[in-house]
Order: structure tokens, then sequence, then C-alpha cells
């Protein structure tokens, strides 16, 4: 099977950019300048990359940190509500105009050209490189698929943002090449890009036929947000696989947890429900309950409202690739990553409480950045700009002080794609349980918090995975409606 590169109906190219039809991208030569414009509207057409809309990669003297193609404009937007400086609440830093893409609508994130949300995007995936001890969250499994065996190796990265995993991947794996797929296009320095690692814009909701069993390894971290249909897009990623070849789904729990990695941590309640719920005193309400938890509550919902598929990624991952009949069931596994949000976690040594302190760090940079990134949505879905600065104060507060020591937690499920019966392919040694990695000093704080808890909870069967989300859905206090809801539902009833 040729690889993602050698299509025949693609031309291949010298750059390290292919825009993928229905994108096409018109160059106007006129000005002098490689200047793009693109359509919104999926083609109905069915022609392939043309000459044109190749782009070729910027000289590698271009040495800046980050770098901007040409044609990035047609890809990106500002948000014009974004404009008023009365969108940062006191004490914020940055810029407020923010960039967003142009091409998925049901996307209402800035996009990683964005500089704010590219250095969140950064922290995340260091983070996560800490926690996973390296770039996967399943490393026997893809070493096995991607080791060097004379024969192409191909990943694909759907939903790459800054480019930094596909890039690390490409060095990592010399012998493989990567493929990262993204609405917008990467801003990474032309000159870090290894001559192995290629980039396409293209948006995941329009199918992936054209990657029919060309990959090795699928890799997917936090795209769920601009999915339709997760489930839809999981049943691609499986086609896109080569017999024998590994898929990888990673996605943010839109639920805080508490540090004893079980309990959900409960949300804080808006003044009218405090009013109408008789049972509390108000006071003790609101001052247990999480302002962070209850945002999360209110843009995962605004984001189904926008027609993004989020919520239900959590629950498919949760149950994990073992009954979905293009993956062999003996060679699935799914995990729960644990990552504190600020540096509350303490190791009974110097340098492992330095280190998992570096993590939390990060991850509550992370978290305080996310908050303004989010506002987008929650306007676009009718919460006045001053309760989301409010909220945003709250929350905000509660991070810097540290007033829940909880943990962010990501699912994780891979699974490999059934061969044929009589395939004499050689087998891949990987089992459903990944071989633990020793634990460490630094990791060993975990298990005094949960015995056996290490940062990554591996589930060995989808029954021990559905147990573990039980337990945590038993310490769920009552959930409010959302307020995005009421205003949705306001809206339906006085029209
Ligand atoms: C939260 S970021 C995660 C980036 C990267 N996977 C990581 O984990 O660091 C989500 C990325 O998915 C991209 N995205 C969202 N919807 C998409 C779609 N339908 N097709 C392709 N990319 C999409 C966004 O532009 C953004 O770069």
């Amino acid at each position: 099977m040729a690889s993602f590169d050698g299509r025949p109906k693609e031309r291949t190219t010298p750059s390290a950019w292919t825009i993928r039809s229905p994108y096409r991208i018109n160059i106007n030569r006129d000005d002098g300048d490689r200047r793009a414009s693109s359509s919104n509207q999926p083609s109905t057409s069915t022609s392939t990359v043309d000459d044109d809309t190749q782009q070729e990669a910027p000289s590698k003297s271009m040495r800046t940190t980050r770098h901007t193609p040409a044609f990035l404009p047609n890809f990106v937007r500002t948000e014009p509500e974004n404009a008023s400086s009365s969108h940062k609440a006191d004490g914020e830093q940055g810029p407020t105009q923010r960039l967003y893409n142009t091409l998925n609508p049901t996307y209402r994130f800035p996009c990683a050209a964005d500089e704010v949300e590219n250095k969140r995007q950064e922290h995340q995936h260091t983070a996560f490189s800490i926690v996973f001890r390296g770039l996967y969250p399943c490393p026997d499994a893809v070493r096995a698929t991607l080791r060097d065996d004379g024969t192409a190796k191909a990943i694909l990265d759907l939903g790459c943002g800054t480019g930094t995993w596909a890039i690390e991947m490409a060095r990592e794996f010399p012998h493989a090449t990567v493929l990262g797929v993204d609405i917008v296009p990467c801003t990474a320095n032309p000159a870090d890009i290894p001559s192995n690692c290629k980039f396409e814009i293209d948006d995941v909701n329009h199918g992936l036929d054209h990657f029919e069993e060309q990959f090795d390894l699928v890799h997917l971290r936090n795209l769920s947000m601009g999915l339709r249909n997760f489930r839809k897009t999981m049943e691609e990623v499986s086609k896109c696989l080569k017999p024998g070849g590994l898929a990888v789904f990673i996605e943010g729990d839109n639920e805080l947890i508490h540090r004893d990695m079980v309990t959900v941590v409960p949300m804080a309640m808006l003044d009218h429900e405090i009013r109408k719920d008789s049972s509390v005193s108000g006071r003790s309400r609101s001052a247990s309950g999480s302002w962070l938890q209850r945002y999360f509550h209110e843009i995962s919902h605004a984001a189904q409202i926008q027609g993004s598929d989020w919520s239900s990624a959590a629950e498919a991952i949760d149950e994990g690739l073992w009954r979905m009949d293009m993956y062999d069931p003996e060679s699935c596994g799914a995990s729960s990553a644990f990552v504190p949000i600020g540096p509350w976690l303490k190791a009974p040594d110097e340098t492992s409480t330095v280190h998992l302190q570096h993590v939390g760090s990060l991850m509550r940079t992370d978290m305080l950045s996310l908050l303004r990134a989010a506002q987008s949505l929650l306007l676009q879905v009718g919460v006045h700009q001053s309760m989301i600065d409010q909220w945003i104060a709250s929350a905000t507060y509660e991070l810097k002080a540290e007033k829940f020591e909880s943990f962010a937690r990501f699912r994780v499920a891979w699974g490999r794609r059934k061969r044929p019966a009589n395939s004499d392919s050689p087998d891949q040694s990987s089992t459903s349980l990944e071989s633990q990695a020793p634990v460490t000093e630094t990791y060993s704080i975990y298990d005094r918090i949960r015995p056996n808890c290490q940062p990554v909870t591996t589930y060995a069967s989808r029954t021990e995975s559905l147990m573990a989300k039980e337990a945590r859905n038993s310490t769920k206090t009552k959930q409010p409606v959302p307020f995005v809801i009421e205003l949705a539902n306001k809206k339906v009833l006085t029209k």
C-alpha cells in the first residue's frame, strides 16, 4: 500500500505543506505575494490538490521561533467581539485580539496560530510528555508498531495544533514519515521541521476516506471539541490504519478529580441556584464548590450547542475500543492520566517534588489560559461578557490560591486494527496491559495517595475501565442545569 505522500491520486510536494481539497487555495500572483484565499464551503468536487495549491516552505534562513505562512490569514480570523479590552479581567496579561480558525465553526477555541493558545498547547504537551514519560501513553504498543524492520512506517496526527508532537515523533522515528493534519497551518519554524514530517490543512469532519489503510499509527489528542461526531471519527480512524496498525485516542475529561483520584470535585452554584436550593445554606454551597469545575460544565454544554461532540468523546474513550469491530480486542487498552493542577503534590524527596510541581505549574498555567480561550464559545451562546469575566475571576482566584487540590484527568484508549485471518505478518507482540514502567521515586507519591495508582492508571479490560467510571460517577453531587442550557431554552421559549 502506498504511503500517504506517495498516493497516485495526489501529487507529491517538496513543501512541508499540502492543502487538501475541498479547501482550495487561490494564489494571487499580482501583488507579488503568495497570498491565498480559501472557501469555507466544502466543495463537492473530487479534484485533487492542484500545483497552485502547493506552498513553498519559507527559506531555512528564517530562524524565528514561530513562522507565519503567507496564506495564514485566510485560515485565521480575529474574533470581532474580542476586540474590546473589557474582555480582559483585571491584571490579565496578553493580547485582547485572539485568532480563530475560519474552516470549522464548531471549533471555537483560538487556533495554534494565536500566540497565547500556542503557548498553552506547548505547556500541555510538556506536561503530557512528563506524565507519559515520553510522547505516547502506551509505549510498548507504539514501539512495537513503529520498530524499524525495513518496511515503510507512517504516522498520522489528527488535529496536530502546534505541530510539536508530529515533529518530535519524526525525530524519534526517523525511519517513519509523519503527517500532521489541522484546520489551520502549523506555525512551527520550517527549520525545525524534519524532512520526514509534513503538514496538511483539512477538516477531519469531512471524512478520512482518502487515508484508507495508509498508517501504522494514528494519534488523536484533544481534538473532540472540533468534531461533530466523535464515534464516527473513531470508525474512520480505524479505516486509516493498515492491518495491525495502532490507534491512540486521548481526550481531556471535563471534570476535575479530587486528590483521592476518584471523587469528582463539586461545582460552584450561581446565585439564583443557591436561592432556589433551600436544603443547603447559600454560603456553604458556594464556598464548597469549584468555579473551575462550573466553568468546564458550562463550556462543555456550550460546545454541544455549537455542534461539538466533546461530551460523547469522554464516554466513548472510557468504553475503549474493545467492542469496535475493526479492532483486535486482545490489543486494546485504556487508561486515565491524572495531571495535578497547580504545584500542590508533594513527594518525599525534593527532586521528585520539583518534578511533580513543575507538571502541576504547567497544568495550572494551561488552565488559566484555557479560561479566556473559552470565552468566545460562551459569548457565542449568549452569556454576557460581565458574567464570563466574573466566572473567570473566581476560577482564577481559586487556581492561584490552590483552593482545591485536584487533578485534570485525561482519558486514553488504544487498539490495533485486526489483521485478515490468513495474514502471515509477524505479530506485534503487544498485550492489552502495557508493561508498567518501573515506579520511580517521583511517581511513588501517587501510590501513597491511592494504592497502585500512578499518574497513568491502566485498565486491562472494558469492565475495569467502566468500573472506574462508575466509582467516579457515584461521587458526583447534584449537577445544576447549565446556565448556557437555561439561556438556550429561554431563547426557544421566547421565539
Ligand atoms: C486542543 S488542540 C490540541 C492540539 C494537539 N493535538 C495537542 O494535543 O497538543 C485541538 C486542535 O485540533 C484542531 N482541530 C479542531 N477541529 C478540527 C477538525 N475538525 N479537523 C482538524 N483539526 C481540527 C484545532 O485547530 C487545534 O489545533
